[in-house]
């Protein structure tokens, strides 16, 4: 008997009206939906979000949305990569169901102005260096939502302070989305997969080893009496790293992202360095 492998099709809509349209039957079928909104140049980190999304809930939606109010500086935005093709490929090989894949003007109108005050939780470590940053990701996901009205999302933790970011807009606004957190994929050397890692010259790309590195050292070292002494032994081994520049390295309590302290019940290591001319951004559960 000959077996055959029937690969369902993934749907592709570039319009919010086509989508809505489409998810209001997939929803009045009682079927539950899975989203996983991202910036392309889909990576295994990614696919496991989505395999995560395909086993909790029944239609999974993926965006891919280039978002530029997210950018602090516009070489960052223009150098984003978006290879839309090897991406379409690779979201028909992992079984999603449905690809969102709009023009800006698909989701911006023209000037709109967006602040949602979460308090410190913006301005501290990436928000101290990437200042407007998270207002631009809160507000192109609270678009996202509003369109694809999931009832789970699904995020990476290596931007652990994004999905703390979300969490907040999500429960400060009563937004109906259960959000689901994954663990970070790794090279085989420890490097945390990213979009950006495209960019890193052979030279980078063996520096910027250090990140996990320095962070797989703090995890080993950490002593809560002495959180401090993890934290520099760290510092001193990326800013010692050629090629490297250290933003920051900080050990924080894992719900406020303050410097963690004895009474801290989640406790996080956390890291931005530039990398030759790329910005990388790691971390590892401490507690
Ligand atoms: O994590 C990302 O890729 C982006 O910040 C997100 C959540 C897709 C919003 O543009």
């Amino acid at each position: 008997m000959p077996t055959f492998v029937i690969a369902l099709q993934l749907k592709i809509f570039t319009t919010k009206n086509e989508l809505q349209q489409y998810l209001s039957e997939v929803r009045a079928s009682g079927k539950t939906t899975g989203f996983v909104p991202t910036m392309g140049a889909l990576h295994q980190g990614h696919l496991s979000l989505l395999a995560q999304a395909r086993q909790q809930t029944d239609v999974t939606v993926c965006s891919i949305f280039v978002n530029p109010t997210q950018f602090n500086d516009p070489k960052d935005l223009d150098k984003y990569p978006r290879p839309i093709a090897a991406d379409t490929e690779k979201l028909q090989q992992a079984g999603c169901d449905i690809l969102f894949n709009p023009p800006v003007t698909e989701i911006y109108a023209g000037d709109e102005h967006w602040h949602l005050d979460i308090g410190e939780l913006e301005h501290l470590l990436e928000g101290e260096f990437r200042p407007g940053h998270y207002q631009g990701v809160m507000q192109v996901v609270h678009k996202l939502f509003d369109i694809v009205k999931p009832d789970a999302a699904f995020f990476g933790q290596k931007d652990y302070q994004q999905f703390m970011v979300i969490s907040r807009m999500v429960s400060q606004l009563q937004m109906p989305v259960k959000l689901v957190m994954c663990p970070i994929e790794r090279e085989p050397d420890g490097l945390a997969m990213s979009s950006r890692n495209i960019h890193l010259t052979i030279d980078d790309r063996r520096h910027a080893l250090i990140l996990s590195k320095a962070l797989y050292q703090a995890q080993a070292s950490f002593d809560p009496a002495h959180p401090e002494a993890a934290k520099q032994q760290a510092e001193q081994m990326i800013t010692s790293e050629p090629g490297t520049q250290l933003e920051y390295f900080a050990i924080a309590d894992g719900d406020t992202l303050h410097p963690a302290n004895p009474k801290s019940t989640k406790i996080v290591a956390l890291v931005a360095a530039k990398v030759g001319a790329t910005r990388l951004i790691d971390n590892v559960i401490i507690k």
